[in-house]
């Protein structure tokens, strides 16, 4: 990991980006959802190529993106998409309100499970909708994110009973890490058809998979699940390249496809770019070498990061994720209250995203970015650590 570990701070700073701008230097940044990292080889020459040949024109969404992530989904996912039922759209989340907005009635709420990715909490609003909040099923005392987390299936049974027509999953989950099992999303997939609902699955931390766990896309399910799934994804962020819009709304049946190309605005699918387009293709087409080496650099992050809590931060819980770079600390124990994420900003100089942010049962977590270097996430613990024995 020679190649990541020489990045400096000041060099992540010199980048400009939001995730090392946002506070002044003396603040360790390890929140938002942005990797660390510099970009596979592949997606830096595809994105000089565009440079080179001044492609910032009105981009021309043609099928090769759908064509790309469709082998790496294959390749990758474990799940068959048809290219031809895959639109391109400038962000997954643009992706996630269209889908909501074509195919559930405006009066119908939105099931989202809380802890949840905090946007997830604002998209039926801009939809007109209702978010409905099932939190997770929480296993006191669990040794595995999987044991730990569970959809709320009786929860998510009463709110579709009330009136919901959709659930936004986020398979693998981000804040908690978790990758639902086959058995746990066809149970889901029983409920959402007996309402005749939909499942939008934001699959956008798929490629992320620690050793040994299998990414289990809700379309590969099976039939009656992959016939009521918005599969809504991106290389954005197993790339780093979140500031490159382009993402892909797939469908698996050619009825729901024409029902969503139909009924969406054309000016809600527009935007995204050609440098998007074109770093997608390259990381989807070519970066499976990278994409390794990255996930290996996070398992190593992810064993460190449980090595140095158990050992050197009393109080603090934390269960290895299944996928993401993402780490849901538990530090509920440590008497600091519903916002530790604000005080070890204020008193650590480190910061980590808030748990209430992602729903009120996200109170006393943070969450702790683990895509970056060996030093600064040494950096960033030693200055958890400092807080938390100097109180
Ligand atoms: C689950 C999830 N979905 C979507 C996004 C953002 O995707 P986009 O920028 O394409 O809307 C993120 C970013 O962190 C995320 O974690």
């Amino acid at each position: 990991m020679t190649d990541f570990d020489a990045l400096t701070p000041e060099a992540l700073r010199a980048r400009g980006s939001m995730k090392w701008n946002r506070r002044g230097p003396e603040v360790l940044p390890m929140w938002v959802a942005e990797m660390d990292y510099p970009l596979a080889e592949p997606v830096a020459e595809a994105i000089d190529a565009v440079v080179a040949r001044q492609g910032f024109g009105y981009a021309e969404v043609d099928d090769r993106v759908p064509r790309a992530f469709a082998d790496f989904a294959e390749r990758r996912l474990g799940m068959s998409v048809n290219p031809e039922w895959t639109t391109v759209v400038p962000h997954v989340l643009a992706g996630i309100e269209v889908a909501i907005d074509v195919f559930t009635p405006k009066d119908a709420g939105v099931v989202v499970t809380t802890p949840a990715y905090m946007h997830f909490l604002e998209i039926p609003g801009l939809t007109g909708r209702q978010a409905v909040d099932v939190p997770l099923l929480e296993t006191p005392g669990a040794q595995t994110v999987d044991e730990q987390w569970h959809l709320d299936l009786d929860g998510i049974e009463r709110a579709f009973a009330e009136g919901a027509r959709s659930l936004i999953l986020c398979q693998p989950y981000n804040p908690v890490g978790k990758v639902f099992s086959r058995e746990e999303l066809a149970a889901l997939a029983r409920i959402v058809a007996k309402y005749d609902g939909w499942v939008i699955s934001d699959e956008i931390h798929a490629p992320l998979t620690m050793p040994g766990i299998r990414h289990i896309a809700y379309a590969s399910v099976d039939e009656t699940a992959a016939s009521h799934c918005v599969t809504v994804t991106s290389a954005s962020k197993s790339f780093s390249i979140p500031g490159l819009p382009c993402a892909t709304v797939t469908l698996h049946t050619q009825q729901a496809h024409q029902r969503f190309i139909e009924g969406a605005h054309p000016d809600h699918l527009y935007g995204a770019t050609t440098l998007g387009m074109e770093a997608n293709i390259a990381a989807f087409t070519h970066g499976d070498e990278w994409l390794d080496e990255v996930r290996a650099a996070i398992w190593a992050n992810t064993l460190r990061l449980k090595e140095f809590v158990d050992a050197e931060l009393p109080g603090v819980e934390y269960l290895p994720g299944q996928a993401t770079y993402l780490a849901w600390l538990d530090l509920r124990q440590t008497g600091l209250g519903d916002d530790p994420g604000s005080w070890l900003a204020e008193h650590g100089k480190v910061w980590l995203n808030s748990g209430a942010d992602f729903g009120a049962n996200g109170a006393g977590f943070a969450r702790l970015n683990l895509a970056t270097t060996t030093a600064i996430l040494e950096d960033g613990l030693g200055r958890i650590k400092g807080a938390l024995d100097a109180r």
